[in-house]
């Protein structure tokens, strides 16, 4: 059971504050259909109504964007129009906040997760549970062979890093076009590899896989919602 005021606030509804003109304003009503007025009042979430319609997805959200280049995954407004913009309004009053699983470079395109969970931020993005995600790299020249088995011993070494980056596998698709599928996510993780293993530069980067989830029909700026106990498919190592 939760405060009336409390879940409104926390789904994006209205502040706290303005609980009570809320209420006044729209026919919120409980499991019995009774009209709910008092802001206080402990409720099921799963049970109450707003003008006929359930709550917007009370029990937290996972989201599954297909990110347009041009989009930073900040929520500091000063680094320009961001990921948060694609979602409703309402999203962006909720609290906890939606944020991103790990985050996409401004030039980079694809599959984005977002979520209010935090336990599932940590699980998607640790390296311990290597969940898998899959870029395809065009480059600005001609990939050497062998690069592979550089990728994959686990010893490449990204400036200014200590410890090597973890064994990555490299799919060749063309003289400068290449799959990357790694399972940690350090900050310009493949275009710094590609300029350590191969002095490459990345010229477009693209993510269409994340653990067992593809982009399927969706176009850039298209988001899905993903039922959030399908997370529990990626648990692999622990
Ligand atoms: N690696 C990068 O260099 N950029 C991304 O956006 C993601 C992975």
């Amino acid at each position: 059971m939760r405060r009336l005021d409390q879940l409104l606030a926390n789904l994006g509804y209205c502040s706290r504050r303005e609980a009570r003109d809320f209420l006044r304003a729209h026919g919120v009503r409980g499991g019995d259909g009774a009209r709910l007025t008092q802001p206080a009042l402990k409720v099921e979430a799963a049970t109450v109504r707003i003008d006929g319609e359930p709550l917007d997805h009370p029990d937290g959200l996972l989201l599954l964007l297909h990110k347009p280049l041009g989009l930073v995954c900040s929520h500091d407004r000063r680094e320009g129009p961001s990921v948060y913009d694609l979602l409703p309004p309402r999203w962006q009053q909720r609290n906890p906040g939606i944020t991103s699983v790990g985050r996409l470079d401004k030039d980079t395109s694809g599959l984005l997760l977002l979520t209010d969970q935090t336990a599932l931020v940590h699980r998607l993005t640790s390296p311990r549970h290597h969940v898998e995600k899959r870029y395809r790299a065009t480059v600005d020249r001609d990939l050497p062979p062998g690069l592979g088995e550089v990728f994959a011993a686990g010893t490449l070494h990204l400036e200014g890093e200590d410890a090597p980056c973890l064994p990555a596998r490299y799919e060749a698709l063309g003289p400068r076009e290449a799959f990357l599928t790694l399972t940690e996510g350090r900050y310009h993780q493949v275009r710094r590899m590609f300029a350590a293993a191969a002095g490459a530069t990345v010229q477009t980067l693209h993510r269409d896989r994340f653990g067992p989830w593809g982009l399927d029909d969706l176009t850039a700026g298209q988001w899905r919602i993903l039922p959030l106990d399908t997370w529990s498919e990626t648990s692999t190592r622990t």
